[in-house]
């Protein structure tokens, strides 16, 4: 039952690398200026996005097929990205179209730079890392609450030093709000269920009786809750926390209601080839409270808030990652059932360590 045992067959959970075939995050839509490059990475690989004047956003490998140096150091010029040494052209495919100091004719063959499919939603910028066909095939993840007029939004970008799947850990088991005593007070979430399917898992929290005292902090984001959707007779906030790889949400129902008060949209990017490093990506919407005005007067105190909630898990998981490392292996005792369903799901639908990284030859050819 214990970790170990499920890595006895040598698959260790921490080196088992992110799926590339999917969209993620690689940066905020706003870090990446009208004809600027901005150097980014997916578990090692390193990407240039890259916006031209007009507004398209593209990325390329960020290594110039010359002599390796970051594209992103270079200079977009119309839709032209100059690599910083010698000046070589590439076009937004990836595709080498000049040598400025060769004439077109004396020009050896060369190959051009890998290119990857690229997409803007929700304020920022999504890449499909994986295999260039499967991107038509595989949507970008869906946020429900996203420009809604009842909700507001705050986004988060950090970068956290652990592997991906503690974060996924840490959010699904409720049972940590004890690391989180000071900001929510004795909030003691209790699980009524949870359920699996071949990509997700899925548990629900019993989060707060209506008849708790509530925590000023916890009470925060809760102020818009309950005052619409449609009445129900649960009589306690409901919780429930989903895993729909390699995505997570949270969301929060107040009680007697069926309008989510609070939700969470996360993905954790791997930045390094070992995977050991992750940039968190949050997207969290917070229902409007009644009296107008009055959410933007607090959206200060829930942004610090939330912050200082992100603060704790990332102190946490970055120490069992360190943990990790000096142990040379995984050698938790989990006990839950629904982080030990949820360690099988990410082993599952993840990759052979560093295959995610593998450098992949571009297929362009001049
Ligand atoms: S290294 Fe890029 S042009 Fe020479
Ligand atoms: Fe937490």
């Amino acid at each position: 039952m214990w970790s170990k045992d499920i890595a006895a067959d040598g698959f260790d959970l921490r080196r088992t690398g992110i799926n590339p075939d999917f969209w993620y995050p690689l940066a905020r839509s706003r870090n990446l200026k009208a004809g600027k490059i901005l150097g980014v990475s997916f578990a090692g690989e390193p990407i240039a996005l890259a916006r031209t004047r007009a507004g398209t956003v593209f990325a390329l490998e960020d290594r110039c097929a010359h002599r390796q140096v970051p594209l992103h150091m270079g200079v977009l010029s119309g839709e032209t990205l100059r690599c910083a040494y010698h000046g070589w052209c590439y076009d937004l495919s990836g595709k080498l179209n000049r040598v400025p100091y060769l004439s077109e004719d004396s020009r050896p063959r060369c190959r051009g730079v890998r290119s990857y499919p690229c997409r803007e939603a929700y304020g920022h910028i999504f890449v499909f890392p994986g295999e260039p066909a499967k991107a038509n095939q595989v949507p970008l993840p869906s946020i429900a609450e996203w420009r809604s007029e009842q909700y507001l939004t705050m986004r988060f970008m950090r970068t956290v030093n652990c592997h991906y799947t503690f974060m996924h850990e840490n959010l699904m088991d409720m049972n940590h709000q004890f690391l989180h005593r000071r900001l929510m007070g004795n909030v003691q979430p209790t699980m009524l269920d949870w359920r699996k399917g071949e990509t997700w898992i899925e548990a629900r929290y019993k989060f707060r009786n209506n008849d708790a005292k509530p925590h000023r902090g916890s009470s925060f984001m809760m102020t818009g809750a309950g005052q619409s959707g449609a009445p129900v007779e649960r009589d306690f906030e409901l919780m429930v926390v989903r895993t729909e790889y390699p995505y997570q949400t949270l969301k929060v129902w107040p009680a007697h209601s069926n309008a989510t008060a609070v939700s969470l949209w996360a993905a954790y990017v791997p930045l390094d080839r070992e995977q050991r490093v992750n940039r968190s990506f949050g997207i969290l919407t917070v229902r409007k409270p009644r009296v107008p005005g009055l959410a933007y007067l607090m959206w200060p105190a829930m942004r610090y808030f939330a912050e200082l909630v992100f603060r704790q898990d990332k102190m946490i998981v970055e120490v069992e990652q360190k943990a990790y490392d000096a142990q040379g292996a995984d050698l938790n005792q989990e006990v839950f059932p629904v982080t030990l369903s949820l360690r099988q799901l990410l082993m599952k639908c993840g990759v052979a360590p560093h295959a995610a990284a593998k450098p992949v030859p571009a297929p362009t050819v001049v």
